[in-house]
């Protein structure tokens, strides 16, 4: 299956991706999104790492920087926390209290932070490309960077960590159903999931939600599109809920978050349309009650904790392969 984006406006999208990045699922190979679920595997086996694991690539411990632009709860805490496990360095930078608020510009900062020893970035954005504008300004180093999360565009270690969650609780890929109900216009996240379930081979990829928060291209992406909720879910394996995203919504596209709720929520009674044992899945923050009732959040199909948990060992894997050049 073949996924395009109508990305092509933004020049970064179009440059060469060094595979010492990760800064989206498009172009990645089936064989190296499969190492990357592998290697999570291990880890999650695996809690204590030879510390030196990095010696005879770094001459001192590698250092860990992290950027955040924008909040977040679980992508910084499990990069925090899978980097303490690999031994290495870690580091910070506290955007709201630095010079960016004096007008320093993003290429400046990372230029920056990497003479003080960065080895590895994981930056989130607000602007979609930012991470792409990021590798660039680090081409001729040998710096790596991960997007952690840039505007509407990809999110490709959520992605990962949802492969993963699917992997381990639904199976092969190649034999699901998979809808993803939601805010799909607005959602980094949806996108790099579709990249990841179409380069996996996953058959019946779907999309439900209000036109108003489809992108109009989504029928050239490889899924199939349903407006309403109960036909969308039937039978299908996993359930994979979007968080409306506010913050990026301009007004006008939905006539209230009850009558969304209404229409878009997935209740136990929208659930019961899917597969009996079909997997729940949400990246976070949830919006409880109205993309998701707390009956299913907190049901026994959830799944939305291990997908909390999963990416710890997701990200280790991530950043372990990227300073190894492993993949
Ligand atoms: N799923 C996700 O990216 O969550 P955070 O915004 O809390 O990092």
């Amino acid at each position: 299956m073949r996924i395009m984006l109508n990305l092509a406006h933004h020049g970064y999208f179009n440059l060469p991706q060094p595979k010492r990045h990760l800064l989206s699922i498009e172009h990645l190979k089936r064989k190296d999104i499969e190492y990357f679920l592998q290697q999570a595997h291990v880890f999650a086996q695996k809690p204590v790492l030879d510390v030196r694991r990095y010696q005879s690539q770094f001459a001192e411990v590698p250092m860990l920087m992290q950027v955040f632009f924008e909040n977040s709860t679980r992508t910084r805490t499990s990069f925090d926390i899978a980097a303490h496990r690999l031994g290495l360095r870690t580091h910070h930078l506290s955007v709201q209290t630095s010079s960016v608020h004096k007008g320093e510009s993003l290429t400046d900062t990372i230029h920056n932070l990497s003479a003080m020893g960065a080895d590895l970035f994981v930056m989130r954005h607000n602007h979609s490309g930012a991470a792409h504008a990021m590798a660039y300004a680090l081409a001729d180093t040998p710096i790596r960077v991960v997007n952690a999360g840039d505007g509407q565009h990809a999110h490709p270690t959520q992605a990962l960590l949802d492969m993963y969650t699917i992997w381990q609780h639904a199976g092969d890929f190649t034999g699901l159903s998979v809808a993803i109900v939601g805010d799909v216009l607005h959602s980094r996240v949806a996108r790099s999931n579709i990249f990841a379930l179409g380069i996996l081979g996953c058959p019946d990829i779907r999309v439900i939600g209000p036109r108003t928060l489809l992108p109009r291209d989504v029928h050239t992406w490889g899924v199939r599109v349903f407006d309403h909720l109960h036909e969308g879910l039937l039978d299908v394996d996993v359930v994979m809920t979007l968080r409306l995203q506010k913050e990026r919504m301009s007004s006008g596209l939905l006539p209230s978050m009850q009558a969304y709720h209404r229409a878009y929520g997935v209740t136990l009674d929208a659930l019961a349309h899917a597969k009996p044992h079909a997997l729940v899945m949400h990246p976070g923050p949830m919006n409880r009650g109205v993309e998701i009732d707390s009956a299913v959040a907190d049901g026994a199909q959830s799944c939305i904790l291990k997908q909390v948990e999963y990416g710890v060992y997701v990200r280790m894997a991530v950043m372990d392969c990227l300073l190894l050049g492993s993949i």
